[in-house]
C-alpha cells in the first residue's frame, strides 16, 4: 500500500464510483480500503502479486480475484477475503501451456490446442506446486486454464508467475462481469480491482476432469458441452474420450463460526471434506434477495405464497413471463434476450441479477424456467444448459407456480 499511495487517492476512487454509479451501492458503515489499478499500470498489478497481495483482474468469462500461486498465505488471504471454505479448490491461471504446474499427460497439447486460451479449465493432478494441498482442497489435483484475454494475459506475463483466482465475489454472491461488480463486494478489503470492461461471456469457464477414456463436467460453464463433444469428436487424438456430464448439487451447510476457525490458520484444515467434485454448491450465484424460477406447469404445487409484483425483478427471456404475468413492474423488467439468443442470455445473466437486487423495493426476483424452453426458438442452443444451471442455483431450486394473478411454492 505504502509503494503505490495513487491506487487508493480519494480522487480516485471519487473517479471509479462516478463511472460507475449506477451498478455501486455503498455501506455507509463500511470504510473503502480497496485500490483501483488503471490499465496502464499492470506492471503495478504485477508487483503487487509478489508481494502477495490480492489483484482483481478481468477474464474473458468473470473476474477473477488473483493472488501468487506460489505463495500460500496469499492463497489463505483470497478465502479469508471471499469468506470461502477451504473445501472449495481454487483456478490456477497461467499463459504458457508447457508451463502448467502439474503432471502434463500427452493429450493435453491437443486439449490446449483446441481450448486455449480460453473458458476451459482442465483438473489434473500436481506435483509442482508447494502450495497445492490449499489450491486443491486437499484433493492433489489443481484446475489449470489460460484465459482468453488481454489484460489476464498481458498480466501473467508481466508476473511471470501462476496465479490462483476463484471469481471475485464473496461466496454463494453472483460472479462479477464488471469492475463495479468487484468494487461492491470488496471495497472495504484490501484487494485490487483492475478497472477493465466487462466480461466478454458472462459466465463461468467449464471444468473438467480426465478420468481414464472419460472427461468429467465437474462445473458446467461458458464453454458448452456440445462444443467440447463436437471438437474432440473431429480431434484423431482426443475422439476416444466420452464425456459425462452428472448434475450434482450440493446444500451447503452454513456455520459462521467453523468458517472462522477454518480460515484462521492452515493448520486447521479439515480434510474429512474432500470431494471428488467439490465446490459444487446449490446455493451459488445468489442475489442479496430471494429468488425463484417461475413455472406454469401445474406439478408438485404447494401453498399460495403473497407476492407483490411491485417488488419483484423479472427477469425474462425473450418475452414468456411479459406475456403471461399480468400487471408487471416495466421499470423492474429485463429480458436476458429478446430474440432467445442462448449466448446473449448468457452474457447478460450475472450483470442482470447484480442488477436486480439494488433495484429500489426489490423483495424478490423471478426468473425465467429455462427447463421449459422450446429449443427450436433458440439460437445458440448450445448454451441453454449452462443458463439453466446457473439459474437453478442462484433460487436455490426453488420453483413457484403462477396462474390467475396468483403464485404457489412448488415443492
Ligand atoms: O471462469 C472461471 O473459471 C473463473 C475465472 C476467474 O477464471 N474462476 C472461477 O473460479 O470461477 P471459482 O473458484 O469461483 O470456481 C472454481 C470451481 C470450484 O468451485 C470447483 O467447483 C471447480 O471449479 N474446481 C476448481 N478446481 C478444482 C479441482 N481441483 N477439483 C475439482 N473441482 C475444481
Ligand atoms: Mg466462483
Amino acid at each position: 500500500m505504502e509503494n503505490f499511495p495513487q491506487l487508493y487517492s480519494k480522487e480516485r476512487i471519487q473517479q471509479f464510483i462516478t463511472k460507475y454509479k449506477d451498478l455501486i451501492q455503498l455501506d455507509p458503515l463500511k470504510e473503502i480500503h480497496c485500490g483501483i489499478i488503471h490499465l496502464d499500470e499492470l506492471h503495478i498489478a504485477a508487483q503487487l502479486l509478489h508481494q502477495g497481495e490480492l489483484v482483481a483482474f478481468p477474464t474473458e468469462t468473470v473476474y477473477g480475484l488473483g493472488a501468487n500461486a506460489k505463495n500460500a498465505q496469499a492463497i489463505l488471504n483470497i478465502f479469508k477475503a471471499k469468506r470461502r471454505p477451504l473445501s472449495d479448490p481454487l483456478i490456477v491461471h497461467v499463459h504458457d501451456k508447457n508451463n502448467i504446474y502439474t503432471d502434463k499427460p500427452d493429450f493435453l497439447d491437443s486439449f490446449a490446442e483446441l481450448f486455449w486460451p480460453g473458458p476451459f479449465t482442465i483438473v489434473l493432478k500436481s506435483t509442482q506446486l508447494e502450495t497445492t494441498e490449499i489450491l486443491s482442497a486437499g484433493t492433489g489435483s489443481i484446475g489449470i486454464r489460460i484465459p482468453n484475454h488481454k489484460v489476464a494475459l498481458e498480466l501473467l506475463e508481466k508476473a511471470n508467475l501462476p496465479i490462483a483466482a476463484p471469481s471475485a465475489n464473496l461466496f454463494t454472491h453472483i460472479s462479477p462481469t464488471s469492475a463495479a461488480h468487484v468494487f461492491n463486494d470488496f471495497y472495504d478489503q484490501r484487494v485490487h480491482i483492475i478497472d477493465a470492461d466487462r466480461s466478454d461471456n458472462g459466465i463461468e469457464s467449464t471444468v473438467i476432469k480426465p478420468l481414464g477414456n472419460e472427461l468429467h463436467i465437474l462445473r458446467l460453464g461458458s464453454l458448452a458441452k456440445e462444443t467440447i463433444m463436437q471438437k474432440i469428436g473431429q480431434s484423431v487424438q482426443l475422439k476416444h474420450f466420452a464425456i459425462k456430464y452428472e448434475n450434482k448439487y450440493m446444500q451447503i451447510e452454513e456455520n459462521e463460526e467453523e468458517l472462522e476457525k477454518e480460515l484462521e490458520n492452515l493448520q486447521n484444515l479439515d480434510r474429512k471434506n474432500s470431494m471428488e467434485a467439490p465446490g459444487q454448491f446449490l446455493k451459488h450465484y445468489s442475489a442479496r434477495i430471494n429468488s425463484f424460477i417461475v413455472t406454469f406447469q401445474q406439478i408438485n404445487i404447494g401453498q399460495e405464497i403473497d407476492l407483490d409484483l411491485k417488488e419483484s425483478v423479472i427477469i425474462d427471456f425473450g418475452q414468456e413471463l411479459r406475456n403471461r404475468i399480468v400487471n408487471i413492474d416495466e421499470t423492474k423488467y429485463k429480458s436476458l434476450s429478446i430474440n432467445y439468443d442462448a449466448k446473449e442470455a448468457m452474457f447478460n445473466l450475472y450483470d442482470s441479477l447484480r442488477w436486480a437486487e439494488l433495484q429500489q423495493g426489490a423483495k424478490q426476483i423471478l426468473l425465467y424456467d429455462f427447463d421449459t424452453v422450446i429449443n427450436q426458438k433458440v439460437q445458440h442452443d448450445e448454451n441453454i444448459l449452462s443458463i439453466q444451471d446457473k439459474i437453478f442455483r442462484s433460487a436455490s431450486g426453488q420453483k413457484i407456480y403462477y396462474k390467475d394473478n396468483k403464485f404457489y411454492l412448488c415443492q
